[in-house]
């Protein structure tokens, strides 16, 4: 595993629901485990700026805890009001059961 990527945990620490921020070299990445998939945003809100990794979790919709924008995990869409603008989408890879994250976002 080269440098640009972030461990995150075993996979059998993340159960499906579940969620882990890392500290990413811009912004915290926010990695989930939506149904089986394990997918990474960053912990950022395209409306204010502040983290989303605390709002409710609905599959591979998360809502942002302080004005209640949604987000798709998948591509970062912006899904509802007062957000717009997608947030970043990170590469995850497993290997040896364990988790990475990658320190950049995927191209969008
Ligand atoms: S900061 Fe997320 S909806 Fe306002």
């Amino acid at each position: 595993m080269d440098d640009n990527w972030i461990r995150v945990c075993e996979q059998r620490e993340l159960a499906v629901g579940e969620r882990r921020v890392v500290e990413g070299p811009d912004v915290d990445i926010l990695v989930v485990n939506a149904d089986g998939v394990i997918l990474a945003v960053a912990d950022e809100c395209s409306h204010q700026e502040l983290p989303i990794s605390e709002g409710p979790l609905d599959g591979d919709i998360i809502t942002c805890p302080w004005h209640n924008a949604e987000f798709c995990l998948r591509d970062g869409e912006a899904l509802s009001a007062p957000a717009y603008e997608p947030i970043d989408c990170y590469d995850v890879r497993v290997e040896n059961d364990t988790i990475f994250v990658a320190k950049t976002p995927r191209d969008s």
